[in-house]
């Protein structure tokens, strides 16, 4: 089999596409051709050393999706030119949260393309048949590049919901941002008001349906979601994660409410737990996704409650460091890699 391309981080901001051999085929494992691969926040962290969990050398590429290309032994749950997404998760099946079905919280997790050895960052992967999913004919490329990524914020507005009637704070309106405003809007939400230091980010956030959007330099930024609500918020979604979003979340949540932490902080934060334990605030972190996420955000994409619009940008295999610097500058939503 001649080389494939494959993009590794080696270091600090230095990102190289090597050429390697293809990965041997296990049983239980099948070879996917890639045919998207998004850049995520945590992908930008990650290069920028600034995500906790990732160490150099870096194998990136978990938001992909491609073409069964060849199965290994045993494998009989997907077929040959099957088109698929990876569930990027790798649970053991052994432990206590696996056997309880929150393999998203194995105690022995390992993450494909996240800290793992191998990712789908490369003109070809290999991964555990158990770790796909089919991608129905009625959604195409880009639309299917969607469900990994709409499955984090599907997951967190599932273990803080429901979110029918009730006010939501959105905090960031990056590509996870704008997707659990899809969640809300999909869900029911009665309201919804997101925040960001970017009018570039906060229009596209009124494009696609908050019913405000405050800057979040603002000083009064938490009285300013208030109002836009008529009230306090009952789940605030932080999908940032930073001292000042953690602390405006803790502060505009209603007493009861949720404060949801989506996004992955680079170091730990100050919460204000004196006002979390007087507003009896319910702190949620939130991990990834498991199975029924992904199911539910494919039915929000084949219903259409999400557009491709979101992806801003695409590059070739070969630019991935210019794909990483556009996904970082803070101009793009949802960055893709196409082989
Ligand atoms: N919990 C999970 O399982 C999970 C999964 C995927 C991504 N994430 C994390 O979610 C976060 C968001 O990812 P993304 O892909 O949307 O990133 P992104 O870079 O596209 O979006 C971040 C947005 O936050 C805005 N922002 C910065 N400072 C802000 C502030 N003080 N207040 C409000 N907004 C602010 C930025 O302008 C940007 O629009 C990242 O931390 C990522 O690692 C978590
Ligand atoms: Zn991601
Ligand atoms: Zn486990």
């Amino acid at each position: 089999m001649p080389d494939i391309r494959r993009v590794v981080v080696t270091g600090l901001d230095t990102i190289e596409v090597r050429s390697e051999a293809p990965a041997a085929l296990g049983p239980g494992m099948v070879r996917v051709r890639t045919v998207t691969i998004g850049v995520c926040g945590s992908d930008t962290h990650a290069v920028h050393g600034t995500h906790p969990l990732i160490p150099f050398p870096y194998f990136p590429g978990h938001e992909v999706t491609g073409v069964v290309t060849e199965l290994g032994a045993g494998v009989s749950t997907v077929g040959l030119g099957e088109r698929v997404t990876v569930e990027p998760t790798l649970p053991c099946w052994n432990c206590k949260q696996c056997r309880q079905g929150q393999e998203n919280l194995c105690e022995n997790l390992e993450f494909f393309g996240c800290g793992y050895e191998q990712g789908g960052m490369a003109d070809e992967f290999v991964v555990r048949a158990d770790r796909l999913h089919h991608i129905p004919d009625a959604l195409d490329d880009l639309q299917a590049a969607l469900i990994e990524p709409l499955s984090t914020p599907v997951h967190a507005g599932r273990i803080c919901g429901p979110l029918r009637d009730k006010a939501i704070a959105i905090l960031g309106c990056g590509t996870i941002g704008l997707l659990m405003l899809a969640v809300a809007r999909y869900e029911g939400a009665r309201a919804v008001v997101m925040t960001d230091p970017l009018a570039a980010k906060r229009a596209m956030a009124m494009a696609r349906g908050a019913d405000a959007t405050v800057d979040s330099t603002d000083p009064e930024v938490v009285r300013l979601v208030r109002d836009a609500l008529g009230e306090s918020a009952d789940v605030v979604f932080d999908c940032v994660a930073i001292g000042p979003t953690i602390a405006a979340a803790v502060a505009m949540a209603t007493k009861g409410g949720t404060v949801a932490i989506v996004g992955v902080p680079a170091k730990d934060v100050v919460i204000p737990v004196i006002t979390v334990q007087d507003k009896q605030i319910r702190i949620q972190g939130c991990a990834t996704y498991v199975p029924q996420d992904y199911a539910r955000a494919i039915e929000m994409l084949c219903a259409g409650a999400v557009t491709a619009d979101l992806i801003t940008a695409e590059f070739p295999l070969a630019q991935s460091g210019e794909a990483f610097a556009a996904s970082a500058g803070g101009e793009e939503v949802k960055v893709l890699i196409r082989p």
